[in-house]
């Protein structure tokens, strides 16, 4: 089983928090379609026979693409690699993109998964992240796709967002809930260097939002989601009836995936790569025939590290017989050894063979995996 990420590096504008690559500068929007054909096309022997079980366009805004345009980067894909036949393909929209004429042309193409970037309900909230909608499109944008025939839809939120008090993150979290979705990813708010809301940080514009009220939002968000009948499998995931984001459930199951277009990564559970973070750059190299990507080949600890990274954070935790099997010696000791201090501290807990986070151990699982990962003196 394998996967297939694209990344449409486009955007009409840049929201405040986000350091995703994307230009909004859409002049050479052919010319990346013409390279992504390319790069689609020579990569054929990098998953040897495996099936392509999920496809993801994200971004940047896949959304800005005609229905046309994503048919023709789908139609190379087909033709060029083993795709199952049950392949959930999502693709990442952004709430002012979706028309009823956009939605139902989509809705014939197989893209069978969508993911609307919402983020919150509330009109102050969107304004300070510089969305292009409020609300109410954000609402209707989820209708809309809904009664065009998408059954598997998922949305985005964003708490901990500045000056964001806990009863107004409630009434997103039951927005959420009433629009009845089978996915729900809520994620909290980093600051990247290099976004607005970073600079307006460093310089106190904004506030970060105190620990506590973070907790509590997240203490909310979980409590009134399963009561709602979602579960939550990932920190910043939720589905219903077991349907989880089959892209992203590969990621940290270690399954190999392909990605194509600027700043896209690959891993083969050998090797990673990573394509440059630039439109310009991929687009030259594409005219010179030069690499337009790195790569590193995973050393032990690196291997150890990654497994601890794509695992803690999922409801199926970190195997003990897995660590066994394949870091046998230092790299287990370690774990354990880490592990016990966290078990101490209600944080993580073993069960049915696994090590696993529970409420306040997600919470703060950065911080746990800090511990958890092997760093050479
Ligand atoms: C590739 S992005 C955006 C997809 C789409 N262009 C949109 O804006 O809806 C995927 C998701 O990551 C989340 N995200 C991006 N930057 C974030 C940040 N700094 N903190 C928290 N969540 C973030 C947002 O919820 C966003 O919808
Ligand atoms: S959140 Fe989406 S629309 Fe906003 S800048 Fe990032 S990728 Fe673009």
């Amino acid at each position: 089983m394998a996967g297939i990420y694209i990344h449409i590096p486009f955007c009409k504008t840049k929201c405040h928090y986000c350091d995703f690559y994307k230009s909004t500068d859409f002049a050479s929007r052919p010319d990346f379609l013409s390279a992504l054909k390319i790069e689609i096309q020579s990569r054929t022997n990098e998953l040897s026979d495996e099936k392509i079980e999920s496809i993801y366009f994200g971004g940047g805004t896949p959304s800005v693409l005609k229905v046309s345009e994503i048919s023709a980067i789908l139609d190379q894909i087909f033709n060029n690699y083993p795709v199952a036949e049950d392949v959930e393909i999502t693709m990442e929209c952004n709430p002012d993109d979706l028309s009823a004429a956009f939605l139902s042309e989509l809705r014939k193409s197989p893209v069978n998964r969508l993911s609307i970037g919402t983020q919150s309900f509330n009109d102050q909230d969107l304004k300070s992240m510089n969305r292009r909608h409020n609300g109410n499109q954000a609402i209707t944008a989820v209708k809309l796709a809904q009664e065009s025939g998408f059954s598997n839809i998922s949305i985005d939120l964003i708490y901990g967002l500045p000056n964001q008090m806990l009863e107004q993150w409630k009434l997103n979290v039951e927005q959420a809930i009433q629009l009845n979705v089978s996915h729900i990813s809520a994620y909290h708010l980093t600051y990247h260097e290099g976004t607005v809301f970073y600079d307006y940080l460093k310089t106190g514009k904004i506030k970060e939002l105190p620990d506590e009220l973070s907790f509590d939002q997240f203490k909310l968000l979980k409590a009134a989601l399963e009561n709602a009948g979602f579960e939550h499998y990932e920190i910043s995931n939720f589905a219903k009836s077991g349907l989880y984001s089959r892209h992203n459930r590969a990621y940290w199951q270690r399954k190999s995936y392909l990605g194509f277009g600027p700043s896209a990564h690959s891993f083969d559970l050998k090797t990673r790569r990573w394509n440059v973070s630039s439109l310009r750059k991929y687009l030259q190299a594409f005219e010179l025939n030069t690499p337009y990507w790195e790569n590193e080949i995973l050393t032990e600890q690196d291997k150890y590290n990654d497994y601890v990274i794509t695992s803690l954070r999922t409801i199926w935790g970190i195997s003990d017989q897995y660590l066994e099997d394949h870091f046998q010696g230092r790299f287990h000791d370690h774990f354990k050894q880490e592990a016990k201090k966290f078990i101490a501290s209600h944080h993580l807990a073993f069960d049915d063979g696994s090590y696993k986070l529970n409420r306040e151990g997600l919470f703060i699982s950065d911080k746990i995996m800090e511990q958890l990962l092997y760093v050479e003196d």
